[in-house]
């Protein structure tokens, strides 16, 4: 892999990232890893990322000089440009010229193989205080800014570079393109992290891990991860697998019939399905609070997960093999955490234990199950490619993320049938008209929420009518943690708030929120 050395940067990760985008398999490690096991990694290259010191301070980050003797590229970005200077006998000074922000790039002489061809200045993002004064021996100054002489430089016999901004950030319009000369052109990597090789990849790994009988279940929410997660499982074991999809009722129009129709075509996998409408709805009868309905909705998943494995196991995985499959367990538990739960988890420099999952997706306690997480390694748009890859159909991979607690958390007020009905109703409206806008590629999701404690006055046909709001919340983001709302164009939002009061009973009014987040979550509850 391409390792990312983490300085304590926020953006090793999206650093990882951006080299996958140019097809090159990499994995975030932890600074203080010790040379041997950087070494065990076998890295292609080492990316130094960015950090909050100085390297001249006491406490500074630090990496073991010898890093820059093995023959591995390198590639230093900001804090890492600027320890690897230190480390190759440049030297880097408080300037007293700090830049924060978007600054100006002025590429020199012909570019260097980092910033040819490129324009002569360009906008870059910056955040540094102590600035590199004199490259090291050897290499070549090819950029410069107003607070930083040297803001690039490479030495190509040493297939090592680096830049004082940060390529990875979309504020850096070029970014991408220099860290792809870095692995093309500088480091001599060759494009293979496809999805069909991380497929078949991953598909080796889980029939390892497995063997040639072990059982496995996975429970399927409707949403992509899960989904693919168990696409991959059934590749590699077949009717081993059994997944289990809880309808808990809170579902939005049409994805029961996603899951146990278009899901199972694509993979043949075997499904159980808990209809479970009744009882989540009655035990969320008179429940207006946010909290507790998310409580009510976690321990009913849980328990309807529970029963529909004791089945699966009692039944010994129904309809295997013949013989002796009635006795048999079911020891691995399919989960599809994700890259960045890993790494924010502290997984990422290989070293931290996983959390003990053992009730997560609500296993009972006397199970013991191991856990299968193919897609651990993964972000969210490599899953997706890799679902695309197995045949799974674009509804399911390209469907916005959705909240466990569904539909419930979208009705401020009581959960009724009813008002889950009209609710269903609206969303699907909402989401025809974004998807045959084309807008779903600009709108990381958009809730629709049906504020049923409130009531407007409104004038419909002839009459007056005392009906309920309708709240579109569509935001933009790149990870949920922060997101803002999204510029839809006026035509659009018209012909989804005429549509929704035309065919929605009981909806008078339809309203935009305009809140970015923070300060308003991305639900409403
Ligand atoms: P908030 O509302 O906290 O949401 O800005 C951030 C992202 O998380 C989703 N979300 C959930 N997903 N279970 C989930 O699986 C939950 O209980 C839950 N609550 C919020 C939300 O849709 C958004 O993508």
């Amino acid at each position: 892999p391409v390792l990312v050395v983490d300085f304590g940067a926020q953006y090793a990760q999206l650093i990882a990232r951006r080299v996958r985008e140019a097809r090159i398999y990499s994995e975030v490690i932890a600074h203080d890893a010790t040379l041997d096991e950087i070494k065990a990694k076998n890295p292609a290259a080492l990316i130094l990322s960015g950090g909050p010191a100085s390297v001249y301070a006491d406490d500074a980050p630090s990496i073991d000089d010898a890093l820059f003797a093995l023959g591995i590229p390198v590639f230093g970005i900001c804090y890492g440009f600027q320890k690897m200077t230190a480390a190759l006998g440049g030297t880097v000074e408080n300037t007293g010229t700090s830049e924060f922000g978007r600054t100006t790039l002025t590429v020199g002489g012909d570019g260097g193989r980092l910033h040819r061809d490129l324009p002569e200045t360009q906008p870059v993002w910056m955040s540094h205080n102590d600035s590199v004064k004199a490259a090291p021996e050897g290499f070549t100054v090819t950029a410069s800014t107003p607070g930083a002489p040297v803001a690039a430089f490479e030495c190509v016999a040493k297939q090592m570079a680096g830049v004082q901004y940060h390529p990875e950030v979309l504020h850096s319009p070029h970014g991408q393109e220099v860290l792809t000369r870095f692995l093309y052109d500088v480091a001599g990597l060759k494009p293979t992290w496809t999805a069909a090789n991380i497929a078949e990849s991953l598909i080796a790994d889980i029939r390892a891990q497995v063997g040639e009988d072990g059982l496995a279940i996975c429970g399927l929410s409707g949403g992509v991860d899960s989904a693919v997660a168990g696409a991959l499982v059934q590749r590699a074991i077949g009717d081993r697998l059994t997944c289990v999809f809880v309808d808990h009722g809170l579902l939005r129009a049409g994805e029961r019939e996603q899951v146990q129709t278009d899901f199972v075509a694509a993979t043949g996998a075997r499904l159980v399905t808990v209809d479970a409408e009744d009882i989540f709805l009655g035990h969320l009868a008179g429940v207006s609070d946010p909290e507790e309905k998310r409580k009510i909705i976690g321990r009913e998943f849980i328990r309807s997960f529970e029963g529909a494995v004791g089945e699966v196991v009692a039944g010994g995985a129904q309809g295997g093999s013949d013989q002796s499959a009635g006795a048999q367990q079911v020891d691995f538990l399919v989960q599809g955490t994700l890259y960045p739960d890993v790494v924010e988890s502290g997984g990422g420099s290989g070293t931290a234990n996983i959390k003990s999952h053992h009730n997560v997706g609500g296993l009972p306690e006397d199970l013991e199950f191991k856990l299968v997480e193919p897609l651990r390694l993964l972000f969210k748009d490599e899953v997706r490619a890799v679902g695309r890859e197995l045949g799974l159909p674009e509804e399911i991979v390209s469907r916005q993320p959705f909240p466990g607690p569904g539909l419930a958390i979208r009705i401020v007020g009581e959960v009724t049938k009813d008002r889950l009905e009209l609710l269903r109703k609206a969303d699907l409206i909402a989401r025809e008209e974004l998807t045959s806008a084309g807008l779903d590629g600009q709108i990381w999701q958009c809730p629709v929420v049906l504020l049923a404690d409130v009531r407007s006055v409104g004038v419909q046909g002839d009459g007056r009518t005392y009906g309920h709001p309708i709240v579109l919340r569509p935001v933009s983001s790149e990870d949920a943690m922060t997101a803002d709302w999204t510029r839809l164009p006026y035509e659009v939002l018209e012909i989804i708030s005429t549509r929704i009061t035309n065919e929605v009973p009981d909806v008078n009014r339809v309203v935009l929120d305009v809140t970015s987040k923070p300060p308003g979550t991305i639900e409403w509850e």
